[in-house]
């Protein structure tokens, strides 16, 4: 038998020791799907302040100043690179976005590119595959020059790393032995204009060549255990009208221009004028998004909730508890709330593209709209609305929801044969 395919994944985040947005959740639980399939996975990640060195121990140095430290985390080995002046002091990322910001942002992880580089390049650790995430890693992927094979996947291609002439994501796609994102529907957006973020040339040069592929990321149903829904407990709880028959609409996102905010904030008043709608927003981003959701809360303090933040059990409730999960993001690449919220029975509002149009389907388990427009998404909220008055075929479309399978074994397979072809264990 061959030997095991052993991959290194590297990126800025993984669940749960750091997690800021979907790329955490993915780093948190594909590494684990590809170790059941027999792909010996590993990840390396910064080893941030928030991280406690407690249960690791050093394995090697890098430099003096450069130390790198090892543990396991459900079976998958997790390496830190500890670094005070680079790596180890303050937040994952600087800017509450989590989009690259300054100097300091990007110097931060060119040098997290640079000591992996070097963990790689030491005699006694030797990936077959390296597989590098978003732009934190582009410089990395530059270094090797195949060298090993590297698998290149683009989470989020808004957020470029670019600096004084430099694009780290470009640096990513040109240079990687094959490029990947996070939906077919992504792959095949970002090749336009319109979703290419000015990198469309790149791409099409990958995908005319054959590699550049879009695989569906999945979720992790042992961190999603099953939940009973107690709408009245949950309004109580936000201090909402407890009232079953009044809809609620719930969003758990980074507050940036991408999930659509600016949609959704125009239609509130009138939903909530005409149907005695509810609303509960969690998350942080940009400062405007922020205030603009709080100020709904103060103005109607019975009808919306807004927090500002990360909490994961709040989350957890929304996902649960809410009617319908609001997605109208501009662009997403695979999205992953509309997976955890199906999973539920609570059914997804989204705007059909990337990986909402791929794991949506309208009427069936959830209602979907095209235009960037704040009456496209009405549109589709009078839809979910109409459903929502007929019991019978709420039910049926939660059921729906529910008998989804996102896990994650068909996307590890899926990585698992491009590692393959890669190495040359699998005919082209
Ligand atoms: C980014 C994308 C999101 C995707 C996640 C994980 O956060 O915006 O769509 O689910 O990465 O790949």
């Amino acid at each position: 038998m061959k030997r095991k395919i052993k991959a290194l994944f590297v990126a800025s985040e993984m669940a749960s020791l750091a997690k800021v947005g979907g790329l955490g959740d993915v780093m948190g639980s594909l590494p684990k799907a590809l170790k059941k399939n027999g792909v010996d996975a590993e990840v390396v990640i910064p080893r941030y302040e928030h991280i406690s060195k407690k249960n690791f121990k050093l394995v090697c140095r890098l430099g003096r100043k450069t130390v790198v430290y090892a543990a396991r985390k459900k079976g998958v080995k997790v390496f830190l690179i500890d670094n005070k002046k680079y790596l180890s002091r303050g937040p994952v990322y600087f800017e509450r976005t989590a989009f690259a910001g300054g100097k300091k942002e990007i110097d931060r992880f060119l040098f997290f590119s640079k000591a992996v580089f070097e963990l790689i390049r030491c005699s006694f650790f030797k990936p077959d595959i390296v597989h590098a995430n978003d732009w934190h890693t582009g410089f990395l992927v530059k270094l090797l020059k195949s060298s090993p094979k590297v698998v290149f996947t683009i989470h989020n291609l808004a957020n470029q790393g670019a600096w004084r002439g430099k694009n780290w994501m470009a640096e990513g796609i040109k240079s990687a032995d094959f490029v990947t994102t996070v939906s077919p529907t992504y792959a095949k957006e970002i090749l336009t204009k319109e979703y290419g973020e000015g990198l469309e040339r790149f791409l099409k040069k990958r995908a005319g060549e054959k590699k550049l592929k879009g695989i569906l990321n999945g979720i992790d149903y042992s961190f999603w255990p099953s939940k009973k829904r107690d709408k009245i407990k949950f309004q109580e709880k936000l201090g909402l009208f407890k009232n079953k028959n009044a809809p609620i609409f719930g969003l758990v996102a980074r507050l940036t221009s991408q999930k659509g905010i600016n949609l959704i904030v125009p239609l509130v008043r009138k939903l909530i004028k005409k149907y005695g709608a509810e609303f509960v927003f969690l998350g942080q981003g940009e400062e405007e998004n922020e205030k603009t959701l709080l100020k709904l809360a103060e103005a109607y303090p019975k009808n919306v909730f807004t927090k500002i933040g990360f909490d994961e059990k709040l989350a957890r409730e929304i996902y649960a508890n809410c009617d319908f999960f609001l997605m109208p993001s501009l662009f997403e690449p695979s999205g992953l709330g509309q997976m955890i919220s199906m999973r539920y029975g609570t059914i997804p509002v989204a705007r059909a593209t990337g990986g909402l149009k791929d794991s949506i389907t309208d009427g069936k388990t959830g209602f979907l709209f095209k235009e960037k427009s704040p009456q496209a998404l009405l549109g589709a909220m009078k839809r979910a609305l109409g459903v929502f008055y007929q019991k019978r075929k709420l039910e049926s479309m939660r059921q729906n929801c529910k008998k989804q399978d996102f896990g994650w074994n068909i996307s590890a397979k899926a990585y698992k044969k491009i590692y393959q072809k890669l190495l040359g264990r699998l005919r082209l």
